[in-house]
């Protein structure tokens, strides 16, 4: 009974994990619906950029360490709102984007 509740708790866990097709809304504007734009004009193309390497550029936003066309700080704002999962749920779904 009680493997029976904590595996209910669980699944109830994962259909609360965060969501990147609904994270990357807030994305979109900048970088496009497919990451084919280069975001106000500076970034590279995010579409298709490995999940990791898109992780590894939110968490140097966030931590203002990361600056790479002179902008960071407009990531910056970006991805402070993001959770460590959350990073993960977008990275993954912009991994899949223009394929
Ligand atoms: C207001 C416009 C804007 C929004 C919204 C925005 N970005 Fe960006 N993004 C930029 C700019 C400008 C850069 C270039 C920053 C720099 O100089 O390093 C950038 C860079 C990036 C890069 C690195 C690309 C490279 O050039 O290597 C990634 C990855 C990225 N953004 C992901 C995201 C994700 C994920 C979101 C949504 C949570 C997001 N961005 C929302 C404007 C935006």
């Amino acid at each position: 009974m009680k493997k029976i509740a904590l595996t209910m708790i669980f699944a109830g866990a994962t259909l609360m994990a965060a969501d990147g097709a609904a994270l990357y809304k807030a994305c979109a504007g900048c970088h496009g619906a497919q990451g084919e734009k280069a975001a106000l004009g500076k970034s590279a193309k995010i579409g298709g950029l490995d999940a990791a390497t898109v992780v590894k550029d939110l968490e140097g936003y966030k931590a203002g360490t990361l600056n790479k066309h002179g902008m960071g700080g407009v990531m910056k704002g970006q991805a402070a709102k993001l959770s460590e999962e959350d990073m993960k749920a977008v990275a993954e779904y912009i991994s899949k984007l223009g394929k």
